[in-house]
């Protein structure tokens, strides 16, 4: 198993996107091993599970440090040990500068629920319904300064029905993350 690739996930809270990625190593679908996971709060939902399957956590919480500079520098020191090859955002909602960005050029992706370039930043499933849109999705694309705008690896489309709410149409567009992020991250490391 020595060509496992090595991933870092960075979740906020219910992590649903990080449990994918961590089942789909386990289950042999990826060729990678997750070998921690940070979360910048303390009472991320994700965190728990990531115990429980006995991988690596730490807590890095941004409130603690006077600038995203020190708390991005905590975050390289977290990753110091484990020689990850790639960076997973999963619902990670801190915004990273190019301090971080540029140590790892290429090595960090993130999944948003839009089909990019459409409907960057937050809330994009209300503002797919609010734009009146037929269908929207999610993307699986690198991270680069630029908030949302790196190169997209893969992206799943639904549809959006006439009596979609915010709540209908992220748990459409939910569950198609659950299988995008594995097929992205397989698709990049072969
Ligand atoms: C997902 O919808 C993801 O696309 C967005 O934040 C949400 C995180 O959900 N970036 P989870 O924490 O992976 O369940």
């Amino acid at each position: 198993m020595a060509d496992l690739k090595k991933l870092a996930i960075f979740i906020s809270g219910r992590g649903s996107n990080m449990q994918s990625i961590v089942n789909a190593c386990q289950s042999g679908k990826i060729p990678a091993e997750v070998a921690i996971i940070i979360s910048n709060r303390a009472d991320a939902a994700g965190l728990e599970f990531a115990k429980n399957k006995n991988i690596p956590t730490a807590v890095i919480n941004h409130k603690d440090f006077p600038s995203r500079a020190t708390f991005e520098d905590a975050l390289q020191q977290a990753l110091a040990p484990y020689n990850v090859d790639l960076i997973c955002l999963a619902g990670f909602m801190r915004v990273l500068t190019d301090h971080f960005i540029t140590k790892w050029p290429e090595k960090i992706l993130n999944i948003h629920p839009s089909l990019l370039p459409k409907f960057k930043g937050l809330h994009p499933q209300r503002q797919a319904l609010e734009a009146g849109e037929s269908e929207s999705g999610c993307s699986v694309h690198y991270v680069v300064p630029e908030l949302d705008s790196g190169p997209v690896i893969l992206q799943k489309t639904v549809p959006i029905e006439a009596d979609d709410t915010e709540e209908s149409l992220s748990a459409r567009i939910l569950e198609q993350e659950h299988t995008a992020y594995p097929e992205a991250i397989r698709k990049i490391l072969s």
